[in-house]
């Protein structure tokens, strides 16, 4: 497989007299994919009953035919004003009960029935008329569902179908007050009609309720989005794809893929560095202009596990956004390194976002491979240089990396019903054990929840896994390398009960947490060989090898053979240590890279990506600010 390069349009912007010579500016730059359609449901249904779609064949017919893959997008994540008119109850409704208006986009509930059936038409329109196009190589279902926090929803269409999915999980109320201790509280409930959203409430309504409706709330995505792909399935044999984004938890992915072909996300590496990742000043000051240098990859290796291997950017930042607090212009060759990155993490095709930026609306100061003059802007000879070298580099493989990290929705939403102590979220502590990983240079492989087999690994992670599903649990049994648990792993029933026998309950290991602290942020356990927990740390009783202590004597790490259970959350240069040593004993070679350079290994080549705004030296190589380096592995 060689990889490719793609570019999003939107050909209702544009004049039609422009679309030719895009395409042909489009292949002259060496990109082989256009995504468009996605926002454009107005525009192929101006009114109900009315459809358009003269000018959507033609801007396939003059894309393909000047050598491009068409991306269909469906338009579902835009429903037109029209669509209020016939569904005025479709809107989403935020957790205080307003509804989110029409006026800028994703204005839609999940589960509401009208809006599903509007869906399904337009999708079998379009389905029909191009499933079977020779232009059409790809569809994309939606857009970035659960982007501007668009999973949950408190609408009646939600509340309706809150109750028809608790009727069905639990069949009777008894056993629903039963799964949820409702006897607590005196809030026992006589029938599913009875059972309200947990919004609202006096105080914190009761954590089980909470994660039944985080459940059912991506039940209704993973729904919606099978709707789409019932009715592609039946018209072409294209792959089927939808675009994630970035630290987005509230549904599960892996369930959403499994309807799909390939995984794409939607990569904005310095939008995100501002807007969601925890971070010191420094550290941002430093990564301003190239993005955090873990941020991309952990997507990337999430990604390549949601879609079974077959994963793609979609939408790559390619200069500016519009959307983020503070908006710095990338370094010059991120638009080219972002790009490698994602090849070398085994991505099939980086499609930049967006091909012109637009003069007018929400997204006119966000930067396009062209500005709004069609002049270039910086990021078009990028791309064209990735092109390029994309043709003189053999096609890269994959390699199963030694080491891998267990990553779990459904235990997002645990933790954020009960994070116990005020940071404690999942992704954050997940991405912490990452990056510690790759500060020692490593490549990770992420694994879903369920994961049957680990044997391909030396060394795997499970840090804050609500429970070990029993697939995980038997492969955990017969794993002959080293397996880290804890803080927090198997310490709830999937209904967010505490389990008895009380957690970690691992065969083997003779531990168990007796007692939870959770720590502000200037405060830390520390450690007796140096080193400190922070946020959370977990007092162990019982018989099992003790490999680390507190400072006061306290168990905090300890094992039976390879299986460890880890006590807290260690700080960064604690987990990097921890994580260096258990690799080393398992033969993994370890090394401590410069503050922004990284590496990923291929199954034929090392790859150097620097992140830093200077040159890093290592292994013999120095790789220059924002560029990347790559050569044969042994
Ligand atoms: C993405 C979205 C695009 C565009 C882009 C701007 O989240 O899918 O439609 O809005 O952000 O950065």
């Amino acid at each position: 497989m060689t990889q490719t390069l793609g570019v999003c349009y939107y050909p209702e912007h544009w004049p039609e007299a422009q679309w030719a010579e895009d395409a042909a500016r489009m292949v002259e730059t060496g990109l082989s994919w256009v995504r468009i359609g996605e926002f454009a449901w107005s525009r192929m249904e101006p009114s109900p009953d009315q459809l358009e779609l003269d000018w959507l064949d033609r801007a396939i017919a003059v894309l393909g035919t000047a050598g491009l893959k068409v991306i269909i997008g469906t338009p579902t994540a835009t429903p037109p004003r029209w669509m209020l008119d016939k569904h005025p109850d479709m809107l989403a409704v935020d957790a205080e009960g307003r509804p989110r208006k029409f006026g800028s986009r994703r204005h839609y509930s999940f589960s509401h029935e009208g809006y599903r059936a509007e869906c399904r038409r337009i999708v079998t329109i379009l389905a029909e008329r191009y499933g079977k196009n020779p232009h059409v190589a790809a569809w994309q279902t939606d857009n970035e569902y659960g982007c501007h926090d668009t999973v949950l929803s408190y609408a009646q269409s939600d509340t309706e179908a809150f109750r028809n999915w608790l009727a069905q999980k639990y069949q009777s109320p008894e056993a629903l007050n039963r799964a949820w201790g409702n006897i607590f509280w005196s809030m026992d409930y006589a029938s599913f009609d009875d059972i309200d959203l947990p919004n609202l409430t006096v105080t914190e309504a009761n954590p089980s309720h909470m994660l039944a409706y985080r459940r059912f709330a991506s039940d209704m995505v993973v729904a919606f989005n099978r709707i789409q792909t019932d009715v592609l399935r039946k018209y072409t044999d294209a792959p089927l794809i939808h675009n994630y984004m970035g630290r987005i938890t509230e549904f599960d992915h892996y369930a959403v893929g499994d309807d799909l072909d390939i995984a794409s996300w939607d990569s904005y590496p310095i939008g995100f560095l501002s807007d969601r990742l925890e971070g010191s000043a420094d550290h941002k000051a430093r990564f301003l202009r190239q993005g955090d240098p873990d941020m991309q990859a952990f997507h990337h290796d999430l990604y390549r596990a949601v879609g079974k291997g077959r994963w793609w950017v979609m939408e790559q930042q390619p200069g500016p956004v519009n959307w983020a607090p503070y908006n710095p212009a990338p370094l010059p060759g991120m638009m080219r390194l972002w790009a490698w990155e994602a090849f070398a993490h085994g991505a099939e095709t980086v499609c930049y976002f967006r091909w012109r930026q637009a003069p007018f609306a929400q997204e006119q100061m966000h930067a396009g491979l062209l500005r709004p003059d069609s002049a270039a802007a910086p990021a078009l000879a990028e791309a064209a240089t990735v092109a390029q070298e994309l043709q003189s580099l053999p096609a890269l493989h994959q390699a199963t990396a030694p080491v891998a990290l267990v990553f779990d929705y459904a235990s997002a939403w645990a933790w954020d019903v009960q994070p116990q102590g005020a940071d404690f979220d999942y992704f954050r502590l997940c991405f912490a054990f990452y990056r510690g990983l790759r500060q020692a240079g490593l490549s990770i492989d992420i694994l879903p929840p369920d994961t049957a087999d680990l044997s391909a690994y030396k060394l795997v992670l499970a840090p804050g896994l609500l429970s070990i599903s029993d697939p995980l649990k038997s492969a955990l049994g017969r794993f002959e390398g080293t397996a880290l648990i804890g803080p927090r792993s198997n310490s709830k029933t999937p209904e967010l009960e505490i389990p008895i026998p009380m957690p970690p309950a691992l065969d083997g290991l003779e531990t168990t947490v007796s007692l939870v602290e959770s720590l502000p942020p200037d405060c830390s356990v520390t450690l007796q060989d140096g080193g400190c927990f922070k946020h959370w740390f977990e007092h162990l009783e019982g018989s099992a090898d003790v490999v680390k202590r507190t400072s006061s004597g306290l168990p905090a790490l300890v094992r039976a053979g390879g299986l460890h259970y880890l006590a807290g959350w260690p700080d960064a240069e604690t987990l990097l240590s921890l994580l260096s040593e258990l690799a080393n004993a398992q033969g993994i070679t370890t090394t401590r890279l410069p503050e922004g350079l990284r590496i990923r290994d291929t199954a034929s080549h090392r790859f150097y990506i620097n992140y830093a705004p200077e040159p890093l030296s290592h292994d013999g190589h120095t790789i220059a600010p924002a560029d990347v380096l790559w050569v044969e592995r042994r």
